[in-house]
């Protein structure tokens, strides 16, 4: 039980070469906040950008718009998958549009399941916002490069989908009682029953657009983060509050979510990331996988604002050894970890497959 994660941690300096060749799946949509950003809030008026050093110091071009210090955890799915990483699509014009062929990232830092969360960082795309842009692609900029729609829908009932809210919805809505009334007005349970309704709302759309691989993550321990760390005075160690109290109904609810999904919107297959658990695995053995600090952020952060590093401040040395990046990501490794897991670990961090097997899966391609 103990090292769940630990068979893939030889893997940390290889697989980064991987190379684009002979895709596994059609394309890469990716949809989510901060985590998966790769770029979109460049082109917004977002108080949550990481386009400057020290963002982006292990990644090949430098700070490009990534919360963290080298790949995301989607940008690690996509070589995986063989496929390009991603373009944001903000970053697109008329010229470049085509790229979208192989993927597009609509993930915005600060971007929630609701509308409203988030509002203090300002400009961000909400889920319901990135699915209208993927509406557009849909209806707009994909079916120039097919023949028939037939052809459109084939091609988007082979991708893959990733799909991770809900972090914004807490740490910058329910634990943020300085802007929002949410956590006086509703318990946890209430505030998930409201998310969830939401959130089903949304992967049913992103389904009615021709999605049918969709992977959806769950919430990692946010009472873990440096964040939550500090704000709730723990002295150093994770929040037991956050982490069972009041994010666990939205955690523990959502894969049963997504089994009714599943259920109900023929020839779907939702899989489920069991973020939590992985990320606990990781925090509850750290030496295992080459960590030392756990609770701290590895660059100098504004830990009362956006929570993200401060520009052109020195980072720890020993970026491998920290969990975190700043007051809320996760470093690299930890990134490659959790998505080596999911892409063809067991089911104890992806469930009922894995990517690969989701990859694989056949779908009958028709109209619900
Ligand atoms: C698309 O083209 C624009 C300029 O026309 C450029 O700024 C942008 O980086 C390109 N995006 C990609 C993903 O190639
Ligand atoms: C679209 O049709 C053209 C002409 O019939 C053909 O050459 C091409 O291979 C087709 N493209 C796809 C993606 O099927
Ligand atoms: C929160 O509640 C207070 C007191 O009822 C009210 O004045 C305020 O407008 C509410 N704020 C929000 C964001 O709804
Ligand atoms: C979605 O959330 C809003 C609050 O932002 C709520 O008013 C609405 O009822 C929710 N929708 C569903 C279907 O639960
Ligand atoms: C940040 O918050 C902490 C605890 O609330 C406080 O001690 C500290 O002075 C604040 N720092 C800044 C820069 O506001
Ligand atoms: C998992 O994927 C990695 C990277 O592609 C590969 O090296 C490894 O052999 C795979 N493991 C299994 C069990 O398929």
């Amino acid at each position: 039980m103990a090292y769940h994660l630990l068979v893939f941690h030889s893997l940390l300096s290889s697989f980064v070469k991987v190379q684009p060749q002979r895709p596994l799946a059609s394309a890469l949509y990716i949809f989510g906040d901060s985590i998966n950003d790769n770029g979109n809030n460049n082109f917004i008026a977002a108080l949550a950008k990481a386009n400057y050093p020290p963002y982006g110091i292990d990644f090949p071009s430098g700070a490009t718009g990534r919360f963290t210090n080298g790949l995301t955890t989607t940008d690690i799915i996509a070589q995986l998958l063989k496929l390009p990483l991603p373009p944001p699509y903000l970053s697109l014009s008329a010229t470049n549009t085509s790229k979208i062929l192989t993927g597009a990232n609509y993930a915005s830092g600060g971007g929630g399941i609701l509308e409203e969360s988030g509002s203090p960082l300002q400009a961000r795309l909400s889920f319901n916002q990135q699915l209208n842009l993927f509406e557009k692609t849909v209806q707009q900029d994909l079916p120039p490069l097919f023949n028939s729609s037939r052809a459109l829908q084939d091609h988007l009932a082979k991708a893959i989908f990733v799909v991770e809210f809900g972090t914004i919805d807490y740490l910058f809505n329910y634990l943020l009682p300085e802007f929002f009334n949410t956590s006086r007005d509703l318990s946890p349970p209430a505030f998930a029953r409201i998310l969830l309704q939401n959130f089903s709302q949304q992967l049913t759309m992103l389904y009615n657009l021709g999605a049918r691989k969709i992977v959806v993550m769950g919430l990692s321990a946010l009472g873990c983060t440096p964040n939550q760390i500090i704000r709730q005075g723990t002295g150093g160690s994770c929040s037991d509050v956050v982490n069972y109290q009041i994010i666990a109904p939205f955690n523990i609810q959502l894969p049963f979510l997504l089994n009714r999904l599943r259920f109900t919107l023929r020839g779907s297959i939702f899989v489920f990331e069991n973020v939590f658990r992985a990320f606990t695995s990781i925090i509850s053995n750290p030496s295992r996988y080459g960590f030392t600090i756990t609770n701290k952020a590895c660059c100098s952060a504004n830990m009362n604002g956006t929570l993200l590093c401060l520009p052109n401040l020195p980072t720890c040395t020993n970026r491998n050894q920290f969990v975190f990046y700043d007051g809320i990501h996760p470093t690299q490794n930890v990134n490659i970890l959790m998505s080596q897991a999911c892409f063809n670990g067991s089911t104890y961090v992806c469930s009922p497959i894995n990517i690969q097997q989701l990859a694989r899966a056949q779908i009958p391609n028709r109209r619900k």
